[in-house]
């Protein structure tokens, strides 16, 4: 019973939509109007500037962060990779938000955080790289989401990769467009790295 009411709690924290609120409470913005039209950190960077783009990837981490720790705090058995899953649905389709939400990047990360840091770490590596290299954040997602899915069966904890198999696939099909744009050589940019928008 208390594993259903943290499915539904996890769900509630992750359709925060932190950054259509922080845009809407400190500049009078709907980010979804602006930029890519996506809610998350990289567009709130680039509409609404650093500090906000900062503030929403800490606070899209945490949400998952805190779903997936809720399990182990209130003792339970169950993998903390399935409360982090309902964080994970929660940011992607929100209720707060008419179920328009993110592109499940930094939430999935802050669950993954939650049940296995070191993997996590080692994958932030990779994204950094990448970005650095190419300096798309849609490009560094979408390739670290497959990388990381690959990878995930060396773990030994099939939990752990059946989720990220699926946060993987939800990652690619939010990333459509990007996809698309990334072929045709019309992605945006960020003003970090070799290829930084001038
Ligand atoms: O996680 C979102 C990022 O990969 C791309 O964001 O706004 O450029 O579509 P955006």
């Amino acid at each position: 019973m208390l594993e259903i009411l943290l499915m539904a709690a996890a769900y509630l924290l992750g359709s925060i939509p932190s950054g259509v609120w922080i845009g809407k409470a400190f500049f009078q913005t709907d980010i979804r109007e602006h930029g890519s039209g996506n809610s998350g950190t990289t567009n709130t960077y680039r509409v609404l500037g650093k500090w906000a783009g900062t503030t929403v990837l800490i606070m899209d981490i945490a949400k998952g962060s805190i779903a997936a720790l809720l399990p182990i705090w209130f003792g339970l058995t169950i993998h903390p990779m399935i409360i982090g899953l309902f964080a994970i649905i929660g940011h992607v389709y929100p209720i707060f938000a008419k179920f328009k939400g993110g592109k499940a990047v930094a939430t999935t990360a802050g669950v993954a955080l939650g049940a296995q840091p070191l993997f996590v770490f080692v994958f932030i590596l990779l994204f950094g790289v990448v970005l650095y290299t190419s300096s798309m954040v849609s490009l560094a997602s979408v390739l670290t989401f497959i990388l990381a899915a690959v990878a995930a069966p060396l773990l030994g904890d099939w939990m752990f990769t059946v989720i990220v198999w699926l946060a993987m696939i939800l990652v690619v099909v939010r990333h459509r467009e990007n996809i698309d744009r990334i072929r045709k050589g019309e992605e945006n940019k960020v003003p970090f790295g070799l290829n930084k928008k001038r």
